[in-house]
């Protein structure tokens, strides 16, 4: 049943899941706890602050529930069967555009059932979307599970304003030539007024297939980051194409990070793995573009090289579990539980391993005093397109203690130059970033954190949301000028 919100939403979110996922209880009952990932944690607080509704599935399947309003917030589930779980959500969206989006890691799989479950899932979306947003709303469509939805909320509504980011990167054109719905996908994007991506690269290769695959005029300029916008023109209607990066709510996580009990926390997590010299912490969803393989490949040659020692560091791997029916993910995580297992047999002490690894999310403030209690955080993605972990990790280092190991592969490391860049592909290069990371003396630690903390609270997911919503909220017939870029 699709809810009708009588008078509407004035500003609406659409995204594949709400910001929280209904649980069945072993006992039959069942309670609403955080959905994972980086959208949830950067879109909760903007929805917050622009008292809007949000759209999306509530994470089981063959349940129709109510419109709900959680900790303030409205929401409007929309309901998944079983099939649709497995061919749009687990299928298109996770086997098939998941890795064609970052590099072909994993194989993409194209498959024609789950493309028609991606379209009629999107129409859902749509349809839903349609019957909450209030005559002239804005909508915010997020990320690759929607791609369909600007183009058929239009034809329903031709009155919104239609705004949609990508949170994953957008691959180079010879990448997404792969795609045989490829012209589907631009049409789809197409129907929004402004097209969101992390990064410059990312417009333009959009820029490109839009004139390639959709035949329509584009601008030919660079496009800056929240400045110099694309633009695609759709006949009477002009698209604006722009970079955003995305961020945290990174005042609130220092404050947070600031507070006794946490600080307490951090000492108790210290002692508890029996106060090494070196925390090492990667956090992360269990996911192959993480790289969590590659950190823990790192670890286990510098360990048997003597460059660590195994009495004086420890490393802590938070994954909490994810898409854990799809094939891929299920032979990763056996793959790096071995690789745990493997290096605690060899270099751990009964009572103390050397890697501590955790599968489950973890609650707010325990997380936020491993980054407390962190000497070294590790970020390896071999594709992200932000990675949100590392700006946490950032926002939460006041003390400038702790250093931070980056992939050059990720989002972040457009704006936090002054991590221990690496390139996860190079094994010496992830290597030579953690002996940095762990020799280099104070100052110079505490000189890159510093650095890096200015960028971080500058730009906070507020800046963000603002960058992308006042764009979209701009006269759409003034970007047909830039068009003689
Ligand atoms: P992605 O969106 O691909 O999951 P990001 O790094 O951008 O990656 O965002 C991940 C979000 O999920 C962050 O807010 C991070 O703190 C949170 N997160 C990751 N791992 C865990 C975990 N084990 N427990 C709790 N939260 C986690
Ligand atoms: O931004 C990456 C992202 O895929 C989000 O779209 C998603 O909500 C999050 O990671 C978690 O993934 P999933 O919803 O598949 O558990």
């Amino acid at each position: 049943m699709i809810p009708d919100s009588g008078a509407g939403s004035g500003f609406v979110v659409v995204a594949n899941r709400l910001p929280v996922d209904l649980e069945r209880l072993p006992d039959g009952s069942t309670r609403w706890k955080r959905s994972p990932g980086g959208l949830v944690t950067a879109l909760e607080p903007v929805l917050r602050s622009n008292k809007g509704a949000w759209v999306g599935w509530a994470g089981v399947p063959d349940v129709d529930l109510d419109p709900i309003t959680e900790d303030g917030l409205d929401l409007f589930p929309v309901p998944l069967s079983s099939e649709e779980v497995a061919d749009y959500y687990e299928g298109f969206s996770n086997a098939t555009l998941w890795p064609l989006y970052h590099d072909v890691i994993v194989r993409p799989v194209y498959d024609r059932k789950w493309w028609q479950a991606y379209v009629a899932v999107n129409r859902r979306f749509a349809e839903h979307t349609a019957k909450v947003a209030a005559e002239g709303a804005t909508v915010w469509v997020q990320d690759y599970q929607l791609q369909l939805v600007p183009k058929m909320l239009r034809m329903l509504r031709p009155d919104l304003t239609i705004g949609f980011f990508l949170h994953i990167p957008f691959p180079p054109v010879e990448l997404f030539m792969q795609m045989p719905w490829r012209t589907e996908i631009v049409e789809g994007l197409l129907g929004a007024d402004l097209i969101g991506f992390h990064l410059p690269g990312g417009a333009q290769n959009f820029l490109y297939l839009a004139r390639r695959l959709a035949g329509q005029p584009t601008s030919r300029g660079n496009v800056g980051v929240r400045s110099k916008l694309g633009v695609v023109q759709v006949g009477f209607r002009t698209v604006r194409v722009g970079a955003f990066p995305i961020s945290i709510d990174s005042t609130q996580l220092d404050e947070y990070s600031r507070r006794r009990s946490v600080r307490e926390r951090a000492a108790k997590i210290r002692a508890e793995l029996g106060n090494p010299k070196n925390i090492l912490l990667g956090v992360d969803r269990l996911d192959y573009t993480k790289g969590i393989d590659i950190r823990l490949a790192a670890l286990e040659e510098m360990l048997a090289e003597g460059q660590i020692n195994p009495e004086e560091t420890v490393m802590v791997q938070l994954a909490t579990p994810s898409r854990e029916r799809v094939e891929s993910y299920i032979q990763m995580r056996g793959d790096i539980e071995r690789q745990v297992g493997r290096i605690n047999g060899e270099y751990g002490r009964v009572g103390y391993p050397v890697v501590h690894y955790l599968h489950r999310p973890i609650p707010r403030e325990e997380l936020v005093s491993f980054f407390v209690a962190a000497d070294v955080m590790l970020v390896t993605p071999l594709r992200d397109g932000m990675n949100l972990v590392a700006k946490e990790y950032v926002a939460c280092q006041g003390g400038l203690h702790g250093a931070l190991v980056l992939s050059e592969f990720t989002g972040a490391a457009g704006e936090l130059r002054q991590a221990y860049l690496c390139n996860p592909h190079d094994l010496e290069s992830v290597k030579d970033a953690v002996t940095g990371a762990i020799n280099d003396d104070r100052d110079a630690r505490r000189r890159r954190m510093r650095s890096m903390r200015r960028q971080v609270l500058t730009h906070d997911v507020d800046r963000w949301a603002r960058a992308f919503l006042e764009a979209l909220a701009q006269d759409r017939v003034a970007g047909s000028a830039l068009l003689s870029d």
